[in-house]
């Protein structure tokens, strides 16, 4: 019987858990579970004679796959597969896989829940503004930055978008308005959410010259990685503007010189929190077990991230 292991240091709701096992144990797999791990080592020894594994965040760099003696798939529950070491898998003939979509519509209502709080003053009981009429740029137009503008027209925000990889009439069709550039996306929105992977060319490239374009009261929201923030940058905006706010899921390494300099000027969750739905939980989840069983039975490589 294959062995399946979840191993997630922030685990799935026991729903999620619950519906996985039923999806994989319903196709004779065997289902193991990793979770709230805090050691390194505990995974290493987890994931001997583990033929699958469906991780989230978790990180499985060369060390966790060289002690991986008969892995032949990795799925992680979720978009940003930046936690992977994809090369050392391709090395060892692994296959890893995300799911894409499956948790967007969470990591979207975030971003607009996250907003409005800014929006009212993280509801301080204080006078805020509100969503409707405001310019949204959306920088980058994926799964989750459709969602974002679906929502956001909903509160009658005007939607921009700049992608270089979506082509116009598609952004056209959903009624937003595209840009074709980063730069006149941020000098033309009060509002920017960031929707851009984690590479090598996106790693600090929301940078000063981005940044510093941005109109009065400019609100910059992180949904995605914080390492695509170029920190060093941002705190120089923080200073040279007295009302430039970051809203983010999760916070980022300067937490505390904002949270000490720039007070009511920011919000940060306290764990990556995008994801943490029940929803999201059993949608990314459910999706992981199927593509496993269809990889290890059909050879369906759909998804597939790596070489
Ligand atoms: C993702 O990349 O899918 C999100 O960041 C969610 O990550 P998580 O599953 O670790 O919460």
């Amino acid at each position: 019987m294959a062995k399946v292991l979840i191993a997630t240091d922030k685990p799935f709701n026991s729903e999620g858990v619950k519906k996985i096992r039923n999806v994989l144990e319903g196709a004779n797999y065997d289902v193991l579970l990793c979770e709230k791990y805090t050691q390194k080592t505990q995974l290493i020894e987890a994931i001997k004679g583990i033929d699958a594994i469906i991780i989230r965040s978790d990180l499985i760099d060369k060390e966790i796959i060289n002690a991986a003696d008969k892995l032949k798939i990795v799925v992680r529950a979720g978009a940003g597969y930046d936690n992977v070491d994809l090369e050392s898998a391709s090395q060892r003939k692994i296959v890893v896989m995300n799911t894409p979509g499956q948790n967007a519509n969470a990591v979207a209502e975030l971003a607009l829940g996250m907003m409005v709080s800014v929006a009212r003053n993280n509801f301080n009981g204080s006078s805020g503004t509100e969503l409707r009429g405001r310019k949204l740029g959306i920088h980058a137009y994926g799964n989750v930055g459709r969602y974002v503008a679906e929502i956001a027209k909903g509160f009658g925000m005007e939607v921009y978008a700049y992608d270089p990889f979506v082509p116009k009439d598609l952004m056209e069709k959903d009624g937003i308005t595209y840009i074709d550039n980063a730069h006149d996306l941020y000098s033309t929105c009060q509002y920017i959410s960031l929707h851009v992977p984690l590479v090598e060319k996106t790693r600090k490239s929301i940078n000063y010259t981005l940044l510093s374009k941005m109109p009065k009261n400019a609100v910059l929201v992180n949904t995605a990685r914080k390492e695509v923030i170029n920190e060093d940058d941002m705190l120089r905006i923080y200073k040279e503007s007295d009302d430039f706010r970051y809203i983010s899921d999760i916070a980022p390494d300067c937490k505390d010189e904002i949270e000490k300099n720039f007070a009511g000027r920011f919000f940060f969750t306290p764990k990556k929190m995008g994801a943490q739905t029940t929803e999201a939980n059993i949608n990314a989840g459910v999706a992981a077990a199927r593509q496993i069983i269809n990889f290890l039975e059909k050879d369906d490589r759909t998804y597939q991230v790596n070489n």
